[in-house]
């Protein structure tokens, strides 16, 4: 093979002084992993920089650290036989080649004994394997025995060892392969498919927040579909997301049929990729559909119905969400909010948008109100030019409508005009219900439109209430 040097990767001064300190050990190191791929890929020159030494990770580590100015701190984590360095912006990894896998939740003794052959044998992915070397005799030099280079060439994903080995060693490299298969837009290697499908049980060893991590990657990536469908492909979905397998399907019961709701759902996702980076509005689209499968009926006259799958979708997703152990929290809230009304939108835009309708959409989605309506744009996927241009439309005009109606009246954020302490001062009451009932009441008339979202008007309502339930305002108030 012909030889090939990268000196331009490794400029950084920190490398002459990495190459160097190994040197004085006796041992051998490169760089190796995500950087050079990355740098190869032109991605840019990445900040997580992986060393393999052909010894001891750690002592090489500790002795970079002291040449270094502040003399960082070497974080050692001797179970995995690895040390990190922060410095400046680059954060350095240092690990002994060895020859068991990288299985880095493994039980098993690290072998630190390899050479750089091995190490590379154990490694997930060709394109994850190659190195380059810091070492004085060939400074630059490309170490890449399983052809990586080609690979990267061709946009393939394939392992160094037989994939059935290489996926046994760390089984959350299936996810793994489908993740850089989706960011990269690589194909993997049909043998490595094949593999990933005859051991797709063997993801439930791996912990559910690896599995998620690699989740949240895939959505992050430019056209998420591509993950999910090798995921469904594979059957990694029906054990990580069963509830999306759930939508798969079309069903025709006397010539009706509805469409199907997985392959919806994965265009809705890319559809969304287009316009927000947002990973939780990303999750929303992706789980928009959820309630659709356990919510369908057939009826002879109207055909097939979906009736309150949303608010259905939206108690999954907090199931979904723990069962992943995923934060519990207000980003749960918020793909919750989105799915329960993710339909609002529609309903109010093929209709006369009324002002009442977008005041009333507004007070619910509060600050969310431009994540849904993206949500909802997201949500066109019809292959009719005409009918599609007829959604976008409407959906601009209930945009408009938004901003219209927002600055008059000032829903977004809304603060009852009148307060309740101020209800009680005035009636003179205790706490009680009338309390609420005159607030909701407010409240109401101003998502109506029967008065300004203002204290005045508020004012003299919350008086003409009062009446209405025979309270009488406390002298002491004019
Ligand atoms: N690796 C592996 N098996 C794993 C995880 C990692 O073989 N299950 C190896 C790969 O050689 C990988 C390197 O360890 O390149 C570093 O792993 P990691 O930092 O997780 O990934 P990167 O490849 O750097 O990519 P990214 O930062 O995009 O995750």
């Amino acid at each position: 093979m012909m030889q090939e040097y990268h000196k331009e990767a490794i400029q950084h001064p920190i490398f002459k002084l990495i190459g160097q300190t190994s040197e004085e050990l006796g041992v051998d190191c490169f760089v190796i992993g995500g950087f050079v791929r990355d740098y190869l890929l032109q991605r840019g020159t990445p900040k997580d920089i992986d060393i393999v030494a052909v010894g001891s990770g750690i002592e090489l580590a500790k002795k970079v650290a002291l040449k270094l100015d502040g003399k960082p701190q070497v974080s050692v984590f001797k179970n995995f036989g690895t040390a990190m360095i922060k410095h400046g912006d680059l954060e350095l990894e240092f690990v002994g080649a060895r020859k068991e896998s990288y299985d880095r939740n493994s039980r098993k003794p690290i072998v630190e004994d390899g050479t750089l052959e091995d190490d590379q044998n154990r490694r997930d992915f060709t394109i994850n394997a190659m190195a380059i070397s810091l070492n004085e005799k060939n400074f630059g030099e490309l170490i890449d025995p399983f052809d990586g280079r080609a690979d990267l060439e061709k946009k393939t994903i394939r392992t160094p060892l037989e994939p059935g080995i290489t996926y046994s060693d760390d089984p959350l490299r299936m996810m793994r392969a489908i993740r850089f298969a989706t960011q990269l837009n690589f194909e993997i290697e049909l043998k490595s498919l094949q593999a990933i499908t005859e051991h797709q049980e063997r993801i439930k060893i791996i912990s559910r927040e690896r599995v998620v991590d690699e989740l949240h990657k895939i959505l992050l990536s430019k056209k998420p579909s591509i993950g999910f469908a090798l995921m469904h492909k594979t059957g990694l979905l029906p054990i990580i997301l069963p509830e999306l397998t759930a939508l798969q399907g079309i069903e025709e019961i006397e010539g009706q049929r509805h469409k199907d709701n997985f392959w919806h759902t994965l265009e809705v996702v890319d559809n969304i990729s287009e316009t927000t980076d947002n990973l939780w509005l990303r999750w929303a689209a992706l789980l928009h559909d959820i309630g659709k499968a356990p919510t369908k009926r057939f009826h002879k006259r109207i055909g097939w119905t979906f009736h309150g799958h949303e608010f259905v979708g939206s108690k999954m997703v907090y199931k979904l969400f723990k069962r992943l152990r995923m934060p519990l929290n207000d980003k749960m809230k918020f793909v919750q909010k989105m799915v329960l009304m993710s339909s609002r939108p529609i309903i109010l835009s093929e209709d006369h948008v009324t002002d009442s309708a977008v005041r009333r959409l507004v007070f619910d989605a509060g600050e969310f109100v431009d994540d849904l309506m993206t949500l909802c744009e997201a949500d066109i996927t019809t292959k009719n030019p005409k009918k599609q241009r007829r959604y976008k439309n409407n959906f601009k005009i209930v945009r408009q409508k938004i901003v219209e109606v927002e600055e008059r009246d000032h829903i977004r954020n809304f603060q009852p005009p009148v307060s309740g302490e101020e209800i009680m001062r005035v009636f003179n009451l205790k706490p009680s219900k009338e309390i609420g009932i005159i607030k909701e009441a407010i409240k109401e008339a101003i998502l109506e439109g029967e008065i300004p979202n203002e204290y005045e008007a508020a004012y003299v309502y919350m008086l003409q209430k009062g009446k209405e339930l025979d309270l009488k305002p406390h002298t002491n108030e004019e």
